[in-house]
């Protein structure tokens, strides 16, 4: 797709301690962890790619921005500021702030959505595909076939499956409110949506005039990688290329913990003044008040500055470029990743690194386990422990996948070779990692909250090879 390295448009400014803890205690902690990611804690984890949400490095502007914080309840000079931003990047004139985007997907779900109702997309994140199913909707989700195959190097896997969205209108558009499209697609891949093709998904949603809602967590990121797929973009901005898209839909939820590299914060943002008016009374009981939504003025102030930040084209280069990089490395040493690589992650075909390990033992949250003891790196399993089930309903995810999160302007390509490092270590040990079972946990969302245990007893620290930890034990 040439991409050609990108040059790092930072310099660190401030810096936070990482620290490896020693083999035993990795093995102890991940144990009283209840061999869950989310129960570790921070200060036993080396590398952190648990998400790229709201872990992004703040820049000086955004910390500055902090102390201009007007904290009034009403009419904030803050939130003036954040809502220019979001109506110059989007076009739409009605904008909602939230604490973060499931508070958008509560707030806009609860207010426009029927117990019955079915919202199709590309493919619903974890906690929209929560948020819908407590409403007493069903989300549907139509990937592109070419998404289904991570062989398959289609630029834009994060396309829906407009064949199979017509033929579900043909059959149930009253009970369909509004299409949705998750702009990059996070579950399958970080991968972005062409413009041409959400102008074909436009043109079907008016024959049967349906409203497109986005959600739009890493929007830049879909137009960064339109740019640079498509030569048709070569010359267009970032900015103009997301427009493009806004232009095509009726409204968005934003988690700003993303592309708008802060650690908390979101947004609706409406076409529509009817629509705006139906979601306020939501909003206010659950959020906050219309100008502030949950979050504080100084968190407004974040989100307007790092909302254009996240849209220079000189850091999205250096971003997506790196993860080209990180994914490419880790092909070449025969790890099996999806292909291409996304805007936010790097997504390891777990099911077949972990053949051994069968869907219900979880392969993908059996290689998070084994890299976090091989190098205190944290990833997340995308697959059967997030989004299937087990007993009466017995569903497999589509996929059994090992994201690693890039947070934003955090580590550098020595972080990265560590992880690289450790996975040549994994693939050499591989058979040995055994798979998982759930001891407790939720039917929903289960994967934050579960505790697990091995089928079988993990090698122990002295029993597999280790990556060199020279450089920590010389401090
Ligand atoms: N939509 C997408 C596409 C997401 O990836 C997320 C969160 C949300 C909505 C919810 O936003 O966290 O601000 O409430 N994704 C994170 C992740 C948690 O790790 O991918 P939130």
């Amino acid at each position: 797709m040439g991409f050609h390295y990108g040059k790092i448009p930072y310099r660190i400014k401030a810096v936070e301690s990482i620290r490896l803890i020693p083999p035993e205690e990795r093995w102890e902690r991940v144990k009283e962890a209840g061999y869950n990611v989310f129960f570790l804690k921070s200060r036993d984890v080396y590398i952190d790619l648990l998400t790229d949400s709201g872990t992004g490095a703040l820049s000086d502007e955004q910390l500055a921005g902090l102390m201009l914080g007007d904290e009034s309840y009403a009419g904030s000079r803050s939130f003036e500021r954040f809502r220019d931003v979001v109506e110059g990047i989007t076009g739409y004139p009605y904008i909602i702030p939230v604490h973060q985007g499931r508070g958008a997907e509560n707030v806009f779900f609860r207010a426009l959505v029927q117990p019955g109702s079915i919202i199709p997309s590309n493919t619903h994140f974890d906690t929209t595909n929560a948020n819908l199913k407590r409403v007493g909707a069903i989300p549907l989700d139509l990937p592109c076939p070419e998404a289904l195959d991570p062989d398959n190097t289609f630029p834009f896997k994060g396309n829906i499956d407009l064949e199979k969205l017509e033929h579900i209108l043909h059959q149930k558009r009253d009970r369909i409110p509004f299409v949705m499209m998750t702009l990059t697609n996070n579950a399958s891949g970080g991968h972005p949506a062409h413009p041409d093709h959400m102008k074909e998904l436009r043109e079907l949603l008016d024959r049967w005039n349906l409203p497109l809602i986005l959600d739009v967590a890493r929007y830049a990121e879909n137009a960064y990688l339109v740019k640079y797929r498509d030569p048709a973009y070569t010359h267009r901005s970032v900015r103009e290329i997301a427009r493009e898209i806004f232009d095509l839909a009726d409204g968005c939820l934003m988690s700003s913990k993303k592309d708008a590299i802060a650690p908390i914060g979101g947004f609706i943002a409406l076409r529509d003044q009817t629509l705006y008016e139906k979601v306020l009374p939501e909003l206010i009981a659950s959020e906050g008040y219309a100008t502030y939504g949950g979050l504080a003025g100084h968190d407004l102030e974040v989100l307007a500055r790092g909302l254009q930040e996240a849209l220079d084209e000189t850091y999205l280069h250096y971003r997506i470029s790196k993860i080209e990089w990180w994914n490419s490395e880790l092909a070449r040493r025969g790890i099996p990743v999806v292909q291409p690589s996304g805007g936010h992650a790097v997504f390891v075909r777990s099911g077949e690194l972990f053949s051994h390990v069968p869907w219900n033992e979880f392969p993908g949250h059996a290689l998070a386990i084994a890299l976090y003891c091989i190098g205190g790196i944290r990833s997340v399993e995308i697959g059967s422990l997030m989004f299937g089930s087990e007993g009466e309903t017995n569903q497999k995810a589509p996929y059994e996948y090992t994201r690693l999160a890039l947070p934003r302007r955090v580590y550098t390509e020595e972080h990265l070779k560590w992880v690289i490092e450790c996975f040549d270590i994994l693939a050499q040990t591989k058979n040995r990692w055994p798979g998982f079972r759930v001891i407790e946990g939720p039917p929903i969302l289960r994967h934050f909250l579960a505790r697990l245990e091995p089928v079988q007893p993990l090698p122990i620290p002295g029993d597999i090879p280790l990556p060199d930890v020279r450089a920590q034990s010389e401090e």
